[in-house]
């Protein structure tokens, strides 16, 4: 079965919003270095191209979590699969992610993010599905709010494909519909 993508956010918006938001986090941080984290795999397209864009100093680090099976997803519960190789005490940490969805993932990093004893803690996310949240995540800075569709590119994936998709778009089956 052969499957096309439909542009929901084509490259030029992507790209433009993300210099916006490098502009806007520069001037919160005036002054301030920022250390960003960036969850695997999905956040590191837009980590990297947001990273370009802010011109107060930064230090980069990396983590990558999974949700405890998909029976007991519900509970939120992340593994660490790979950690930070940097501590947090005292930094400015912006959280950079992919997507927020129903907060569950989030919501438990950022609890135990803030157990390391950071100076600050803030959350950046190239999208947002609102309509989605089960748990309630304060977001300090939305890239797109985007209705309830299943997105790939700019570092989200369907089955592990799509990432390196320049813009978001969303995946459609051939077959699937009248047209
Ligand atoms: P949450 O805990 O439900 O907010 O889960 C968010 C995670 O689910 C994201 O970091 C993505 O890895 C994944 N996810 C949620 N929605 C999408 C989507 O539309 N496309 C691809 N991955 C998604
Ligand atoms: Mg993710």
């Amino acid at each position: 079965m052969g499957e096309h993508i439909r542009v929901m956010v084509p490259e030029e918006k992507v790209n433009q919003k993300i210099k916006e938001l490098g502009e806007q986090i520069s001037r919160d941080y005036a002054g301030k270095e920022i250390h960003l984290v960036c969850v695997l795999k999905g956040g590191a397209f837009f980590m990297c191209e947001l990273a370009k864009r802010i011109t107060v100093p930064v230090s980069m680090d990396f983590m990558s979590v999974s949700s405890y099976g998909s029976s007991t997803k519900s509970s939120g519960v992340v593994r660490i699969v790979k950690d930070l190789d940097e501590p947090l005490k005292d930094k400015d940490v912006l959280v950079v992610e992919d997507i927020v969805d129903s907060g569950r993932t989030l919501s438990y990093l950022l609890d135990m993010l803030k157990d390391r004893k950071p100076a600050s803690v803030k959350l950046c996310t190239l999208l947002d599905k609102p309509e989605r949240r089960v748990i309630d995540v304060k977001v300090d800075y939305t890239g797109f709010e985007i209705p309830d569709e299943f997105v790939v590119g700019f570092g989200l994936d369907y089955d592990q494909k799509y990432r390196n998709l320049p813009y978001i778009g969303v995946v459609e089956f051939d077959g699937d519909e009248e047209k």
